[in-house]
């Protein structure tokens, strides 16, 4: 397995491959969650190169997110990624590496007015411009990522569509722990207390999916008694959106995404279900 810090050894080594390429991108602390996008990536691309990058990247973090304290191993990640067969790791050596100017931007309107993008404001602004800077550094055959992240996840598949990006994007099921908890590196910052507190996140969808397949359509119906479920965890949103468009829907007549962020202490957790009629 290679380790590049460098965009430039990156290039070179890109411009040297002519089997299919498979990118999956991460911000690293990496998890069964991430393992299963190398496992798919590996599988998908045969013997061709498959291609981990491991960036926490500052420009997706607010002023007042948990940048600093995002969990970090990179030695762990290197071994769990050889395991998965990965041939190349790429570990921006620092931010400048990857953002030479910090001049350009890339946006996607809209898909981002609600759920994280309410809350996290420019934070796909700065998922949207790493993720393109990779795609175009990589030429990928096929990008995986994560359901976890499905506001993320379409607002990728916008943006590659409209800029006519390479490869083959491909959505991930959420993976789970045990006991329901979607896995998040986020997750290593709980409090003992606080993660056994936030198995309401995954039971409150569970609820809101019994209702669901019980006939409620009513969107308030669906998702009454939020804030009691998910309590002592502090609800920064529970919305359900068009699992197109991510727009706010009354009644679910269409695919329909449940999605909510909630924080237990001062860890920001999200989770999602899908409602399909
Ligand atoms: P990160 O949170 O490290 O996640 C990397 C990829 O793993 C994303 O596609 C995410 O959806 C997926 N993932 C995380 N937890 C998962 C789980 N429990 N089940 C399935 N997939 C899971 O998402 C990011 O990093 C960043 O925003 C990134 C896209 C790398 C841009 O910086």
């Amino acid at each position: 397995m290679l380790v590049l810090r460098h965009t430039a050894a990156l290039a070179l080594w890109r411009n040297n491959v002519d089997t299919r390429v498979a990118l999956v991108p991460t911000m690293g602390y990496l998890h069964e969650g991430h393992l299963t996008l190398l496992r798919e990536g590996r599988v998908r691309v045969a013997s061709g190169s498959l291609v981990l990058s491991i960036f926490v990247n500052p420009t997706q973090f607010g002023p007042n997110e948990d940048l600093a304290r995002y969990p970090r191993d990179e030695a762990g990640d290197l071994a769990k990624a050889q395991a998965c067969g990965v041939d190349v790791a790429f570990c921006p050596a620092s931010p400048d590496e990857v953002y030479p100017s910090r001049l350009t931007w890339v946006n996607v309107d809209e898909l981002g007015d609600h759920l994280c993008g309410r809350s996290r404001p420019g934070h796909f602004r700065g998922v949207c411009t790493i993720v393109c800077k990779l795609l175009g550094l990589v030429r990928p055959d096929v990008s995986l990522f994560g359901n976890k992240d499905f506001q993320q996840l379409a607002i990728i598949r916008r943006m590659h569509a409209d800029l006519f990006l390479p490869g083959e994007i491909v959505g991930m099921p959420i993976v789970r722990e045990s006991d329901g908890l979607a896995m998040s590196s986020r997750n290593a910052n709980l409090e003992p207390q606080a993660r056994q507190d936030a198995l309401a996140i995954s039971r409150f969808l569970a609820e809101v999916r019994r209702r669901f397949a019980a006939g409620t359509r009513d969107a308030t119906e669906l998702v009454a008694g939020a804030a009691d479920a998910l309590a002592p965890g502090r609800v920064d949103y529970v919305e359900l959106v068009d699992a197109a468009l991510l727009q706010p829907v009354s009644r679910v007549e269409q695919p329909a995404l449940c999605a909510v962020a909630v924080y237990f202490g001062s860890v920001r957790l999200i989770d999602n279900t899908v409602l399909t009629p």
